[in-house]
């Protein structure tokens, strides 16, 4: 692994010595005053590259193409929000989907389910345990963004933690949008999602990425979007799945919603 992840920079195969323990204190305080925090340069750059050369030609050939209208709730209707209200205004998403069973025992496979780096992820979103995803085909997902196509919108993530890797970075557009503190548990907020969607809000950040980047994010407090690819090459990211309980699988629903198969 030392190959292929930053080690040097990033110890995180050392998280009980000084450097270790420094390194998930600063993450950790950037993930609850921020939201967020990112390792850039966390995979090495001609491991970045082989791990393009693995996936890239699965993404051309077998990748599914997901491409949906939604709301920022990804949810049909919102209990005390009338059907026409602006905070349920929906944009399109398009990506390309490959699973993890399509590229079992590649390079990023091999990252996601490395121990050291689960143990990382746990101490820094401070649970007690953190199991990988019983789901061959949705524990691990790369994610292309191809040119003139309509990328992320506008959402909340439904789970309370994102792990990504950023394979490749857009020339050109392919950029993390965020609002920060846009909702709370107590207050959804709906006039402040409204202005959001309406592009009438001075506190969207753009958050610069390069390539290589390991990226956790709170995105259920958090709406975030990618904005549309408008360059030659793609924006592609990993997006690795951890869960405090074993044995979380997808639905057969979920699976056909968004792989289009079920096995
Ligand atoms: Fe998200």
């Amino acid at each position: 692994m030392k190959a292929i992840l930053d080690l040097d920079r990033y110890p995180i195969d050392r998280l009980d010595r000084n450097a270790g323990r420094a390194l998930v204190d600063n993450s950790r305080i950037s993930l609850e005053q921020e939201g967020m925090f990112t390792l850039s340069g966390f995979i090495r750059p001609a491991a970045r590259d082989s791990i393009l050369e693995e996936v890239q030609p699965v993404l051309r050939r077998d990748s599914f193409t997901h491409s949906r209208s939604h709301n920022v709730y990804f949810e049909d209707e919102i209990p005390g929000l009338a059907a026409d209200h602006p905070a349920l205004r929906e944009g399109w998403t398009t990506n390309h989907t490959v699973c993890g069973d399509q590229i079992a025992g590649s390079s990023i496979c091999r990252i996601y389910e490395w121990q050291p780096l689960v143990e990382f992820l746990t101490r820094v979103m401070g649970r007690k345990r953190l199991y990988l995803m019983d789901d061959p085909m949705a524990a691990l997902n790369v994610l292309e963004y191809r040119s003139g196509e309509p990328a992320l919108n506008w959402h909340f993530d439904r789970s309370e933690f994102t792990t990504t890797l950023l394979l490749c970075a857009a020339d050109r557009g392919g950029e993390f949008q965020y609002r920060s503190a846009l909702r709370t548990a107590n207050d959804p907020n709906f006039e402040g999602v409204a202005a959001l969607l309406a592009d009438d809000d001075p506190e969207i950040r753009t958050l610069p990425m390069t390539a290589g980047t390991l990226c956790i994010f709170r995105g259920v407090e958090t709406a975030h979007r990618v904005t549309p690819v408008t360059g030659t090459r793609s924006r592609i990211v990993a997006v690795l799945s951890y869960y405090e309980r074993p044995g979380v699988r997808f639905s057969k629903a979920e699976r056909l919603g968004f792989y289009g198969r079920v096995e």
